[in-house]
C-alpha cells in the first residue's frame, strides 16, 4: 500500500471536513433539486454534485493511482488496489429540507474491505473516524457501542428506500419489529445511523437497500468500535440487508429479522 494508513485516514478526514464545509456553504444559499434517480423522491441537489466534485479532485490530486466509487457518479478505475467509496451528502432529503442530520461519508477499501473511514456531520461539527485494527473515534475520543442485551429495551434505528414498493415492505417489517423493541428511529442518514450504533446512541440499526457509499465508512466505524455488522443467515452486510448492533444484541436482532417473512425483506 503506497502511503501509510495514518496518511490515508488523515486525507479521508480532512477531505470529509472540507466537503462538509462546502455542503454547509451551499446550504446557506438556495438548495434545489437538480435531478432525480431511482424515484421522484430520490433527489440530487447541486450541492451533492459540487461536493462530490471537490472530494474527487482532492483524491485524484493526492492519490492518482486509487480508484473512486462515488454516489453521484464519480467512478474511476485505479491501479493501487485501493478504492475510495464516497457519499458526498448522505441524508440528502434532510439536507434539502434544512434538517441538520446529513454527513459526508468517505471510506478507503482494499481487497479485504474497509481500511479507514471518516464520517463528518457539518451541522454538528462531529467527525467519526476508524482505522482497521486500531479502533473508532468521535472527534478523536475512542467510542464503544452500548452494553445492551435485551431487544425489549433497545432503541433501534432504521431507514427506508426511495421506491414505493420497497417502502411498503419495509413498513411491514417495522410494524413487526416495533412491538418487540423499546422504540424506533428513522433519522435519515445511514452513515450517521451506523456511527450512532458505534458510539452507543442507538443500540442497533437495520436497513434493506443500502448502497456501498451508504455503508462503507459507517460499517468500519461500528466494527472497530466493537459492534457487529452483518446480513442474515451468516451473510455479510449488503444491499440485501444490513444489521448493525451492540455485540450483546446483534444475534437477537438478526434472529428476529430472520423470523420475518423473506418477501417483506426482499
Ligand atoms: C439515504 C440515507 C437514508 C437511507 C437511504 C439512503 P442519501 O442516502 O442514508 O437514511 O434510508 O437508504 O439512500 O440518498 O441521502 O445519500
Amino acid at each position: 500500500m503506497a502511503g501509510t494508513e495514518e496518511e490515508l485516514l488523515d486525507l479521508a478526514e480532512h477531505t470529509a471536513r472540507e466537503a462538509g464545509a462546502l455542503a454547509r456553504r451551499h446550504r446557506e444559499s438556495a438548495v434545489g433539486v437538480v435531478a432525480t434517480k431511482s424515484s421522484a423522491t430520490d433527489v440530487v441537489t447541486a450541492a451533492d454534485t459540487a461536493v462530490e466534485g471537490l472530494v474527487r479532485s482532492r483524491i485524484v490530486a493526492a492519490r492518482p493511482d486509487d480508484a473512486i466509487l462515488g454516489e453521484e457518479g464519480s467512478h474511476r478505475a485505479g491501479t493501487s488496489g485501493l478504492t475510495w467509496v464516497v457519499d458526498p451528502i448522505d441524508g440528502t432529503v434532510n439536507y434539502l429540507h434544512g434538517i441538520a442530520r446529513y454527513a459526508t461519508s468517505i471510506a478507503v477499501e482494499d481487497a479485504e474491505g474497509p481500511v479507514v473511514a471518516a464520517v463528518h456531520a457539518p451541522a454538528t461539527g462531529e467527525t467519526f473516524t476508524a482505522r482497521r485494527g486500531h479502533g473508532s473515534w468521535l472527534d478523536g475520543r475512542p467510542i464503544r457501542p452500548t452494553e445492551a442485551t435485551e431487544l425489549a429495551t433497545a432503541l433501534v434505528g432504521t431507514g427506508f428506500g426511495y421506491r414505493a414498493d420497497r417502502r411498503a415492505r419495509q413498513g411491514e417489517v417495522v410494524a413487526a419489529v416495533l412491538p418487540r423493541i423499546a422504540d424506533i428511529r428513522r433519522a435519515g442518514a445511514a452513515s450517521l445511523d451506523l456511527c450512532d450504533v458505534a458510539c452507543g446512541r442507538l443500540d442497533a440499526y437495520f436497513e434493506q437497500g443500502l448502497q456501498p457509499w451508504d455503508l462503507a465508512a459507517g460499517r468500519l466505524v461500528v466494527t472497530e468500535a466493537g459492534g457487529l455488522v452483518s446480513g442474515l443467515a451468516g451473510a455479510a452486510a449488503s444491499e440485501a440487508l444490513t444489521v448493525a448492533a451492540a455485540p450483546g444484541l446483534h444475534a437477537a436482532l438478526v434472529a428476529l429479522l430472520e423470523t420475518l417473512d423473506a418477501a417483506r425483506l426482499g
